[in-house]
């Protein structure tokens, strides 16, 4: 392993750390920051997540699409100076200097276990499952430490009033980080709670898609076995040229747009 690299994973003098911590940030290029007490010097540019492989972590748990959309690498963090503790998705996040990191891959939040067939859409169901709902103080933590934007403490709001097609509008960006019941001094797993609630709306409140039980008739029915057996069978090339000949979708098209080969719909 070379110095440098024995250095930033900590395996090397913590005095030659610090100081080249307080020398990085002058070129620009590397700037310290502070993984569960400590600190690594990582490239200014970086996310979390890459800042702390680039530091020698390997993400087993708490890493998933690195995209900002599975909700696996919760973070919380404070930064020198502040009492204020931050929270944000580590594949999201930029490193600044001096920024203590904690992830939080997985938040042990209550969660309901219920049979969802016999579930009905009344808000009793919800409250029964979930009594703690009623514990919420209105403190708004949970909308603040959300990284998503979600107005949590609204949908909480609408849940308590049970309006559960507000609470699944308003939930909707959720992507189940666990930051917002991290927060919440009434121990609310809040986004359990607002997933029951989409799934409730989705399943039996929201109207019936027509197009899609079609869809779904189509493809129990075996339409699409045939041109599947083809696809499966074609070479590297055949896909690669179907692929790239395929008709797409105008980026800006309108929901009324139909390909012009109609064989497949
Ligand atoms: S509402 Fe809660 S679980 Fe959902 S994204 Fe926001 S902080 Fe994460
Ligand atoms: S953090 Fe908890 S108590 Fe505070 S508003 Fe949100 S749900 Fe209510
Ligand atoms: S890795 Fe999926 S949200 Fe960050």
């Amino acid at each position: 392993m070379r110095k440098a690299e024995a250095e930033q994973r900590g395996d090397g003098p913590a005095r030659t750390q610090s100081v080249e911590a307080e020398a990085a940030p002058a070129t620009g290029r590397l700037i310290p920051v502070h993984v569960m007490g400590k600190q690594y010097l990582v490239p200014e540019t970086l996310t979390i997540m890459k800042a702390m492989e680039y530091a020698g972590f390997k993400f087993i748990r708490g890493c998933g699409c690195r995209g900002g959309i599975c909700g696996a690498c919760a973070t919380v963090y404070r930064k020198a100076g502040e009492y204020k503790l931050r929270t944000g998705l580590a594949c999201q996040t930029v490193v600044e200097p001096h920024m203590y990191l904690a992830q939080i891959p997985f938040y042990p939040a209550n969660r309901a276990r219920f049979d969802f067939s016999s579930l009905t859409a009344a808000p009793e169901e919800i409250f029964r499952l979930y009594p703690e709902l009623f514990r919420c103080v209105a403190c708004n933590l949970c909308t603040k430490a959300c990284p998503m934007d979600v107005e949590m403490m609204d949908v909480v709001s609408a849940l308590k009033q049970g309006d559960i097609a507000k609470a699944a509008r308003l939930s909707f960006n959720c992507i189940q980080c666990g930051l917002c019941a991290s927060r919440c001094m009434g121990e609310l797993p809040q986004y359990h709670i607002a997933q029951l609630a989409r799934r409730i709306y989705g399943s039996k409140i929201a109207p019936r898609a027509e197009h899609l039980a079609r869809a779904v008739a189509a493809v129990s029915e075996g339409r699409y076995e045939e041109w599947l057996k083809l696809l499966m069978a074609a070479d590297e090339e055949d896909l690669r040229k179907r692929y790239q000949e395929r008709e797409m979708e105008p980026p800006m098209s309108d929901e009324d747009w139909v390909p012009a080969d109609k064989e497949y719909l």
